[in-house]
């Protein structure tokens, strides 16, 4: 049992995915977190973003096994996993991971920008989560805040919708709702109201 989350930066999804499959008892993979972890492994020993051979090479050694690290949270590693998850040599490196981590039992629940259309086309439940670029900005504002981090509302809109444009525009495996995927829009919702239309939409799909 796959169920495929995807949608752009702070619209929900990882927080829902958790839920789902604490819900389930599926297992959960934060697949932003892979593209993170490349990213922070090229900060840390000071080489670019756009640095293709070492990017790859770190994916392929990524250890999947350690995403706990709280640095991969930062902004700058969320702003450079962007830049990064765009070398489709680095996405290959990570597809195989993806899958076999799909097809564990008794079922997955995955979230990113490409499982219903890429990681996991068959996957048994797809829902593309989205809200406003303004009500994912307020809340990664107030996540923010609530870390001591400062930055202005405007700013992080700004980062959002140029997140947005990085993730949809690029060529390989673009940001994109699949054709067979339910749209779950959270722009009024809370996290608890999300997870209830969610839940419902699934079991519609699966029966329960
Ligand atoms: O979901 P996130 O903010 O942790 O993801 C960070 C970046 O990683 C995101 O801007 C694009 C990339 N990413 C991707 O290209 N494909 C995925 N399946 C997950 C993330």
């Amino acid at each position: 049992m796959i169920i495929a989350l995807d949608g752009p930066a702070a619209s929900g999804k990882g927080t829902l995915g958790k839920r789902i499959a604490a819900h389930y008892g599926f297992h959960c993979l934060d697949t932003g977190l892979l593209y993170r972890a490349v990213t922070l492994a090229l900060l840390d020993r000071g080489l670019r973003l756009h640095d293709m051979w070492a990017a790859v090479a770190l994916a392929r050694a990524l250890d999947p096994n350690r995403l706990e690290d709280l640095d991969l949270r930062r902004a700058d590693v969320g702003e450079g996993a962007s830049v990064v998850a765009k070398i489709p040599e680095v996405r290959a490196a990570l597809l195989e991971y993806q899958r076999a981590f799909a097809a564990r039992s008794p079922g997955a629940v995955l979230d990113g920008r490409d499982i219903a259309t890429v990681v996991c086309p068959t996957a048994d439940v797809k829902i593309f989560v989205t809200a406003t670029p303004e009500a994912r900005a307020k809340r990664r504002f107030l996540e923010y805040q609530a870390r001591g981090l400062e930055a202005t509302e405007a700013d992080v809109l700004a980062l959002i919708k140029a997140r947005d444009a990085r993730d949809s525009g690029r060529a390989n495996a673009p940001l994109r709702k699949a054709d067979d995927a339910i749209l779950l829009d959270t722009t009024e919702l809370d996290i608890d109201a999300a997870f209830d239309v969610a839940v419902g939409l699934i079991k519609r799909k699966i029966g329960r």
